[in-house]
């Protein structure tokens, strides 16, 4: 039986081969930037079958087998950097830390500027889509130190949860590691990612943050990447991953 051609959105194959973010492939094509089949298409909305249809961006062919271009980093992220592709400011990108890449490899979800730990870094669009849906409750583990003294009570108190401006938001685990008069240090794992969670849990109960580091996402953790290393992911951590999602 003939199969049927798998047709992609332009912009979603553009985006899926590392040239540029969905978005900006978008512009690009308004821009009259981009080719299929040796016609520039101005539209949105066309399709093609990256089997067969020549795509040119901006003067490159794009080549099909996305998936063999494929590219996942687990980064040891320091703080002092920022996780976008550009910052106004100047300050340092995570994007340096892995230059040697000529592929786009943007970070999945973000790390503030002062949050150190574990980022991975993709160029896989639909991976990276999968593991900020809040669907998949990809488990995200953080270890924190606050300033003061954090009792049981408080303890108690953030694992009933806490309301925030944005919704209520309650850790899946909460632990105490050590409590002292001028710092305690817990771990809390969220499912969540919304913009600086924990630091405005932990201020939800009148606690400065003043170290936080991401120390695992799902089963991945920072086993052997020193701060501002990275690794690839393995294959097969990536299938562990697609069968987390799927599963
Ligand atoms: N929560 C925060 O508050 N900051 C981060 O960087 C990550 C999670």
């Amino acid at each position: 039986m003939e199969q049927k051609p798998k047709l992609i959105r332009l912009q979603k194959y553009i985006a899926d081969c590392g040239i540029t973010s969905r978005r900006r492939a978008e512009v690009m094509i308004s821009q009259g930037l981009v080719s299929v089949n040796g016609k520039i298409v101005a539209e949105q909305g066309v399709k093609v079958d990256p089997v067969v249809d020549r795509v040119v961006v901006d003067g490159k062919p794009l080549k099909f087998n996305p998936a063999a271009d494929k590219i996942t980093l687990l980064l040891h992220k320091p703080i002092g950097y920022v996780s976008t592709m550009s910052d106004p400011q100047n300050r340092p990108l995570v994007k340096d830390l892995y230059c040697s890449f000529k592929e786009r490899l943007f970070p999945v979800g973000r790390l503030d500027i002062n949050t150190s730990g574990l980022l991975l870094c993709t160029n896989d669009g639909a991976l990276a889509n999968q593991l900020m849906h809040p669907r998949y409750k990809f488990e995200k583990e953080y270890r924190i130190t606050v300033a003061g003294n954090f009792s049981k009570n408080d303890l108690a108190l953030l694992r009933k949860g806490v309301k925030l401006e944005d919704g209520f938001a309650q850790p899946l685990q909460a632990d105490l590691l050590r409590s002292e008069n001028r710092h305690s240090i817990l771990t809390m794992v969220i499912a969540e990612g919304r913009n600086r969670q924990v630091r405005r849990m932990l201020q939800a109960l009148d606690f400065q943050v003043v170290a936080l580091a991401r120390i695992r996402l799902a089963f991945l953790n920072l086993d052997g990447v020193k701060k501002g290393n990275w690794r690839r992911l393995q294959t097969s951590e990536l299938t562990r991953l697609q069968k987390l999602a799927k599963g």
